[in-house]
């Protein structure tokens, strides 16, 4: 068997993020609710295999560029996205893209842990049953319990696999929720703060959860918290007022960013 060191995994994962093969593409998005425009031509890419953190301050539109990318924002009446999005070599707003397809490829993970009200198995099972994952009992089990497994959750339900998911303490809740949109094989997990609800033991939890899926996933994080993003991700982009500021390793852009208000947000001059 070949065996990697912790680092070695790292400094592998490192090279292919700076072979920089995007995952995802951003070119001049722009969204507009009504009349009033909140995002201004974006630019942006999502390097495959990392955490790209958003930040910036309340209402400059992380949220709203992360709903963009797996077209969350069609269910948002009187918002309108234009340019154009790629993930691998297809248009997202391509006519001919299946939406339910796309949010299987592009999962989400929410700022309030949702479950729906059914057992921790069902939780998990929805998605693989619609997507039509397993052939049959056994194949669902193993999905089950692989998503569990990944999501760090497995030791602590096992035992309890048809209980409710909502039973789950708010941390618990958050990794199941993490464990359903790992469940449909996504390529890609977008996170709107996902630890804002937690208290500090279930985001360091969480955190540590993101840093492992990087391996298998490529992900995209909002976070208020300046700690998060330096923790958990690789690359960061800033936003203000609608608009992209900077996008850069993680560890430039909280050393030695390129730009002021980068910096003025940094140091907590605004937001
Ligand atoms: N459903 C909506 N209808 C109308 N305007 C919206 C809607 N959602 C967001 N906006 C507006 O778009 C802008 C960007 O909002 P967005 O939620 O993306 O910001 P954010 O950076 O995620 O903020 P926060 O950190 O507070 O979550 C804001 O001016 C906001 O008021
Ligand atoms: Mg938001």
């Amino acid at each position: 068997m070949n065996m990697m060191s912790e680092a070695a995994v790292e400094k592998a994962l490192d090279q292919k993020m700076n072979d920089a093969s995007y995952k995802m593409i951003g070119k001049d998005v722009s969204v507009y609710y009504g009349e009033k425009r909140a995002l201004f031509d974006v630019n942006l890419n999502v390097r495959e295999n990392t955490v790209t953190a958003l930040i910036g301050p309340s209402g400059c539109g992380k949220s709203t560029f992360l709903r963009c990318l797996n077209r969350m924002n069609d269910t948002i009446e009187n918002c309108r996205v234009t340019g154009r999005i790629t993930l691998d070599t297809d248009d997202i707003y391509d006519q001919n893209i299946d939406v339910v397809e796309l949010r299987a490829r592009v999962g989400m993970v929410f700022q309030k842990p949702n479950p729906f009200p059914k057992s921790i198995y069902e939780n998990i099972s929805y998605g693989p049953r619609i997507h039509g994952l397993a052939r049959n009992k056994a194949d669902m089990d193993q999905i089950v319990e692989a998503s569990l497994q990944r999501a760090g959750l497995w030791t602590e339900v096992k035992d309890r696999l048809h209980e409710s998911g909502t039973g789950l303490s708010g941390g618990q809740q958050q990794r199941l929720c993490i464990a359903r949109a790992v469940a449909v094989s996504p390529e890609v997990i977008l996170m709107d703060e996902p630890c804002s609800a937690l208290d500090p033991i279930a985001t360091a939890k969480v955190e540590e959860l993101i840093h492992e899926l990087r391996a298998n996933y490529t992900i995209v994080i909002v976070t208020h918290s300046m700690q998060q993003a330096a923790r958990v991700s690789q690359r960061t982009a800033m936003f203000h007022l609608g608009q992209l500021v900077e996008e850069n390793d993680t560890d430039k852009m909280f050393t030695n960013p390129d730009d002021q208000r980068t910096q003025d947000y940094i140091m907590g001059r605004f937001g």
